[in-house]
């Protein structure tokens, strides 16, 4: 796929992978994950145009509190954030990453613009329609701010980042508790990767969602409309677009479970009936006993203490704990130190 100029879309692609009709990375990882026990595909596959306007969807249920307690709080400390990130006033960047429709980091940018601050906005994510629609809508309602997206995985957009003639001064946010996606080690790596391309003294805004009564988190990963089961089911949809799969969607049904023991929350996709899916482009089939699940998604949920040993072991000061009234969510407010 050939990116724009990024100087008209506002954003450049750089990952092939993210661009939709590659199916090659999907492919791979999908023959993998189909082939494991228990079958697994990525989570990270549920972006595709479709699945980004679902996953809005998700945030505005009534029972998907994350979206509305993560605002409550940026909007309360908006101007704390705002002083910190700005400081002596050097260029900033706000580097949002997985920003999906970026609502939230919004309110960090109109603030900083209202206080006379001029930051650049890099949102980082690997849907292209996502990312398409953030960068339109951004543009249009602050028309001021400088915006250079990039489609890209994690990783990949902070080291596209690194490599910039004049390294500004950043706040990253990872926002939505997406960190709570990533197994312990992962999510170590992911900090600690994103520390690495940092400068002494930049910021992080790091949202995880806190352990809570299990009642409350398994009605956030079931809501009644069902929106949260379309998503995941979107997923297979997905295969069937992109791989040539022939996943009767209607027969594999939606489950998200907490468990209380780990602290996570799982999703999968259980087949209602023994069955065979077949794949074109892979040139072969898998076969599913009847309630044989596919995992999907994984979110783990923190207590204050986990939080303080992951970001104390990723070199990360805490220089603010922000949380909700209900203590159900916290934005670590956190600064790195002895970098590069
Ligand atoms: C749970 S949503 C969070 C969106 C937004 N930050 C929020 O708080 O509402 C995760 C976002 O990360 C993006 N994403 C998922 N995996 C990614 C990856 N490996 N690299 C970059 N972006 C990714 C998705 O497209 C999605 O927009």
């Amino acid at each position: 796929m050939v990116a724009e100029p990024s100087h008209i879309a506002g954003y450049l692609v750089l990952s092939p992978a993210a661009a939709p009709g590659d199916g090659q990375t999907l492919a791979r990882e999908v023959l993998a994950g189909l082939t494991e026990r228990p079958k697994r595909l990525s989570s990270r596959w549920f972006y595709d145009d479709v699945g980004s306007e679902l996953f809005a969807r998700i945030c505005a249920q009534p029972e998907y509190y994350v979206t509305r307690t993560e605002l409550q709080i940026l909007t309360t400390h908006r101007a704390d954030i705002a002083a910190l990130a700005a400081g002596d006033g050097a260029p900033l960047d706000v580097v949002d990453l997985g920003a999906g429709d970026g609502s939230k980091t919004r309110v960090l940018l109109e603030h900083l613009l209202s206080c006379g601050h001029a930051p650049r906005y890099v949102p980082i994510d690997i849907s292209h329609g996502a990312m398409r629609d953030l960068v339109a809508r951004t543009r249009a309602a602050l028309p001021t701010l400088e915006v250079h997206g990039l489609v890209a995985e994690y990783v990949e957009g902070i080291a596209h980042l690194t490599r910039q003639a004049a390294p500004r001064r950043k706040l990253v946010v990872f926002l939505g508790s997406t960190i709570g996606n990533f197994r312990a080690d992962d999510a170590r790596a992911l900090l600690t990767r994103v520390r690495e391309a940092c400068a002494d003294g930049d910021l992080l805004l790091v949202g995880f969602d806190l352990k809570k009564d299990p009642h409350v988190l398994f009605r956030a990963y079931n809501d009644a409309a069902g929106v949260a089961a379309a998503f995941n089911q979107n997923l297979l949809h997905r295969l069937n677009r992109e791989l040539g799969t022939d996943f009767d969607v209607e027969r594999f049904r939606h489950y998200g479970g907490y468990d209380v023991r780990s602290a996570t929350v799982e999703s999968f996709l259980c087949s209602t009936e023994a069955q065979v899916v077949h794949c074109s482009s892979l040139a072969t089939s898998f076969d599913f006993a009847a309630w044989e699940p596919i995992v999907i998604e994984h979110s783990h949920k923190f207590t204050l203490a986990e939080v303080d040993e992951l970001v104390g072991a990723c070199g990360l000061l805490v220089e603010r704990l922000l949380l909700d009234d209900a203590r159900w969510f916290l934005d670590a407010l956190l600064r790195v130190r002895g970098a590069r």
